[in-house]
């Protein structure tokens, strides 16, 4: 069969290409271990606000420099509005949302999560640098959802 010359040279630029990718995402996987932030557990919304630890978000210190905060997203806003924690802090995050889809994204960060009313996300964050991060919501969840924030302050 008689392959065009171009058509050869175009199919293996995109061998090359689909090599590249490949090999980026093994490297992804593999050395810089990336992985999509998952699904920790399931809850049931509507009583949510009801069983712990969401019925009483905030932060827990749980090592040395480490801290677990509890989050809830709702319409319009997320509990805690504020939390303090010092520099060089690693912040686990435990959120889920008590109504409808919410968006979860800290500014400066690489911390990107859906909030799925039933299931609890997860996401993990070290802050080096002193000052206050913004936590948005970025999923259009209604009326109020451009004002729909909280702060992270690093001390
Ligand atoms: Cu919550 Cu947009």
């Amino acid at each position: 069969m008689h392959v065009h010359r171009y058509e050869r040279a175009i199919l293996g630029l995109t061998a090359l290409f689909l090599a590249i990718a490949g090999a980026a995402l093994a490297y992804s996987v593999l050395v810089e271990h990336h992985r999509l932030p998952g699904p920790v557990e399931r809850v049931d919304p509507t009583t949510v606000r009801q069983v712990a630890p969401f019925n009483n978000p905030g932060v827990t210190q749980t090592g040395p420099t480490t801290y677990q905060v509890t989050m809830l997203a709702q319409t319009w806003s997320f509990i805690p509005q504020q939390i303090e924690v010092p520099r060089d802090s690693t912040v686990n995050f435990l959120v889920t949302s008590a109504d409808v889809i919410h968006g979860f994204i800290i500014q400066d960060t690489d911390a990107n999560l859906m909030l799925i009313p039933g299931q609890v996300s997860s996401t993990t964050v070290t802050f080096h640098t002193p000052g206050t991060y913004l936590l948005m919501c970025h999923e259009y969840c209604g009326a109020g959802h451009q004002g729909m924030f909280a702060r992270i302050v690093i001390q």
